[in-house]
């Protein structure tokens, strides 16, 4: 016997960012977080429980999975099947429109679709706060992409009060976020390791304590859609942020002294926005784990930061996806087409 359903995700880009675990085995994050969900790539997953399949089975744009990537599936299913009362393997086959190492979350949308893909096939009628909780143990900011718009995770103290909410829906505030990814070397050290080493920055207790003021301000500058507020609050998270990652230790890498995930690049355009500014320009960056940096504006100023990005970077490569404030995890009818 078969059983089948197709779910749909954007990833989303966080304006105050989750950063170290609570409890790493649920994914419990230390902080609470807001996001965008961001309508500017989509992530499609279609999975058939299938009784006379030995093994999961998991491909990403047409291709196997890799084996890490399987084994996070599988743990995945695991837990929607343990929900269902269901011992049934599955097909999962998944296909993004963005390549996953563009600094988009990709997890984020991946998760966000298998949970909801999974328990449709599996006829589990899940509410959106259960969803959430469901995603966030497969990735901790998917639980983000169940919603649409602007979106809040309460950080939560145990498995059932840690979940996201939507804050505003996305035509609350018409803003686009320009990405912008350079290729290069992958990524040194995974978000996870970021989380886990997080806590031994020396720096780590002053960005919690500071935290609840900064998701105040954030929050504020969404209701009253104060977008220099909002700006200056979104780059001095993302600084934070990677304050924190250059001063963990990381207890696995022992010769490496500190986590950098900016490149040349990264320094170079952040550093243009800022002098943009100086010069009257409404944008504001903010950064994730990765080199890839993400502007914020409205848009009636789109296009001329979408010229700025190419006079400063002339014909070298790099990837530019726009987004507007997205909605959140659906199905798809039907089976999956590519
Ligand atoms: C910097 O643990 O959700 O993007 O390792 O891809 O599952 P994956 O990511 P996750 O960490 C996200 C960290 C962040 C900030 C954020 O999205 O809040």
């Amino acid at each position: 016997m078969t059983q089948s359903a197709t779910a749909a995700a954007h990833p989303n880009l966080a304006l105050v960012k989750y950063w170290g675990y609570s409890e790493p085995s649920l994914n419990l994050p230390a902080n609470s977080s807001i996001s965008i969900t961001l309508s500017g790539a989509t992530t499609i997953t279609s999975v058939t429980f299938d009784s006379t399949l030995d093994d999961d089975l998991f491909t990403l744009n047409d291709s196997p999975g890799t084996a890490v990537a399987s084994r996070r599936v599988s743990a995945h299913l695991d837990r929607a099947r343990q929900l269902a009362g269901s011992v049934d393997r599955a097909h999962v086959s998944s296909t993004t429109d963005f390549p996953t190492a563009v600094g988009m979350a990709s997890s984020a949308a991946a998760f966000a679709a298998l949970s909801l893909a999974a328990t449709r096939a599996l006829r589990l009628d899940l509410s959106p706060r259960e969803l959430s909780i469901l995603a966030r143990k497969g990735s901790g900011s998917a639980c983000r992409s169940v919603f649409g718009g602007y979106v809040e995770w309460s950080k939560g103290s145990h498995d059932s009060n840690s979940f996201a909410r939507p804050l505003y829906p996305p035509q609350h505030w018409d803003l686009r976020v320009v990405t912008v990814a350079f290729g290069g070397r992958p990524k040194p050290v995974s978000s996870e390791e970021g989380h886990r080493a997080a806590v031994r920055s020396p720096l780590y207790t002053a960005r919690l304590r500071e935290l609840d003021g900064t998701l105040d301000i954030v929050r504020e500058a969404l209701h009253r859609r104060d977008f220099a507020g909002l700006g200056i609050a979104v780059e001095r998270e993302a600084l934070s942020l990677h304050a924190i990652a250059m001063t963990s230790p990381l207890v696995e890498y022992p010769w490496v002294s500190g986590i950098i995930y900016m490149e040349p690049e990264t320094i170079r355009l952040i550093r243009a926005v800022q002098d943009w500014r100086a010069q009257g320009a409404p944008v504001y960056f903010t950064l994730d784990a990765g080199p890839a940096v993400h502007l914020l504006c409205e848009p009636a100023y789109l296009h001329t930061l979408l010229e700025e990005i190419r006079a400063l970077f002339g014909l070298q490569s790099h990837q530019v996806w726009i987004s507007s404030p997205g909605r959140g995890a659906w199905e798809v009818e039907g089976p999956l087409s590519t």
